[in-house]
């Protein structure tokens, strides 16, 4: 029988042997002995599995792993240094020089940075289109050398919502995945690949760590892209990879190990962004209580948005557990048990009466973060997002006065009263 998400929060992954540590293991070792060469050979020539070096792979991480695979619903998973670290091996994995990518404009700053700047000097190209765009609007993104479609769940900061069957019905259309980045709900709200997507990536340093104490990564593959009957669109998955003994990815591991077997073999050996095996301890923690703690930071976030929305000095509240917001319906649809705990609104008196009202907040603390047990709050235009121009914060849903609040753990009445004394303070 399939066990329910929350029992897979606390079980998934690791199953003990008699005798066995009840906690994962943390593997602290760079290497892996052997007995003979030809033991070690085997493991480079991907015929049997097993470990050799932690920059490509570690047994902690792949315990936390195969458990993030389960709450995803997907067939493998990697664990990266940082969430940048994998949506970038994601659209790495199947773009190089040449390629385009189509993306939502509506993403967190970073990753809008990684594809707009990063990438492009690497000579993959994108096109970023509305989260609101028509099917129509999004087939005229797509040209002959499209590669990948991204969004994100919830978009960070702006908390749109994506359409996400609408972008994978667009995707495939053009015979290209989806990679959407879960971040902000988790797979307790919302499990993106039930709805179309192939490739689900996380930054694990929010929810899923949930205590700001380890940052980190992970690319989930759903397994369901056929790139085989694509080959001429993905040449690094499905001809022989010469710079690893001439292995056909598509064709040794099928739809669902390529993607995976690819991004750990080629891209963590040669660039080698793997997440500690002590985080990814960090992490699991985090893991075993996610299903308890998501619900009480829908919670906080519900009561702090509809305290806001009855506020004068509030000129605009976004939140998609709102019924006055503009993605209602799509939250009613993706994300029935809430979204998460951040909430943005815009101050009447912009830039000026963010910073007044954020520097008499007495709880929340200001900080680069979100998705913590404590509350915190941010102004993206003079922070995270302080490299974008005007417009590009226009086009990210983004105004200079908007504060992101990311509704921690804490009881919900004392928030409102730290919102409360923090406004009257404008
Ligand atoms: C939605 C989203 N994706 C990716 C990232 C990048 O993750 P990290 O900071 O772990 O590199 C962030 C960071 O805030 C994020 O909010």
């Amino acid at each position: 029988m399939e066990q329910s998400i929350n029992t897979k929060c606390v079980q998934a992954g690791y199953t003990p042997k008699n005798g066995e540590p009840r906690q994962i293991p943390i593997i602290q070792s760079t290497t892996f002995k052997y007995d003979t060469s030809e033991d070690m050979g085997k493991l480079f020539d991907l015929e049997a599995s097993g470990y050799f070096y932690t920059r490509l792979q570690n047994p902690t991480n792949d315990y936390v792993a195969a458990k993030i695979a389960a709450l995803e619903g997907g067939t493998a998973a990697m664990l990266t240094s940082s969430g940048q670290a994998a949506n970038f091996f994601a659209i790495f994995n199947i773009c190089e020089c040449g390629s385009h990518v189509v993306a939502s404009s509506s993403i967190y700053g970073g990753t809008f940075n990684l594809i707009s700047v990063t990438l492009k000097k690497m000579g993959i190209d994108v096109t970023f289109v509305s989260p609101d765009a028509s099917e129509e609007e999004l087939n005229a993104a797509f040209r002959d050398n499209t590669r990948a479609m991204f969004g994100e769940t919830i978009a960070n900061p702006a908390l749109t919502v994506l359409d996400i069957e609408k972008f994978a019905k667009v995707a495939h259309a053009h015979n290209v995945p989806l990679i959407v980045d879960n971040t902000f709900p988790t797979p307790v709200n919302c499990r993106p690949i039930e709805w179309g997507a192939d490739i689900v990536t996380h930054s694990t340093t929010k929810y899923m760590d949930g205590h700001g104490a380890a940052v980190g990564g992970v690319i989930v593959d759903s397994g369901k892209f056929d790139w085989m009957a694509h080959k001429d669109m993905y040449p690094g998955l499905t001809t022989p990879d010469e710079s690893y003994h001439g292995i056909t990815y598509a064709e040794r591991f099928g739809k669902e190990g390529a993607f995976i077997t690819k991004a750990t073999a080629q891209l963590m050996r040669d660039l080698g962004c793997i997440q500690s095996p002590q985080n990814a301890f960090l992490l699991n923690l985090g893991l075993e209580s996610l299903h308890v703690r998501m619900p009480r930071h829908v919670e906080n976030g519900q009561a702090v948005a509809e305290f806001l929305e009855t506020q004068s000095k509030v000129a605009k509240v976004s939140y998609p557990g709102l019924k006055s917001d503009k993605y209602h319906a799509l939250a009613e649809k993706y994300l029935p048990n809430g979204g998460c705990g951040v909430v943005s609104f815009e101050l009447k008196g912009g830039r000026t009466a963010a910073e007044k009202f954020m520097k008499n907040l007495k709880l929340a603390a200001i900080e680069t973060h979100v998705a913590d047990a404590r509350t915190c709050c941010l102004n993206p235009a003079t922070s995270t997002h302080r490299q974008l121009t005007d417009e590009q914060l226009e086009a990210a849903g983004i105004s200079a006065g908007l504060v992101r609040m990311s509704c921690g753990l804490e009881d919900k009445n004392d928030l409102i009263a730290d919102l409360k004394q923090a406004l009257e303070s404008i």
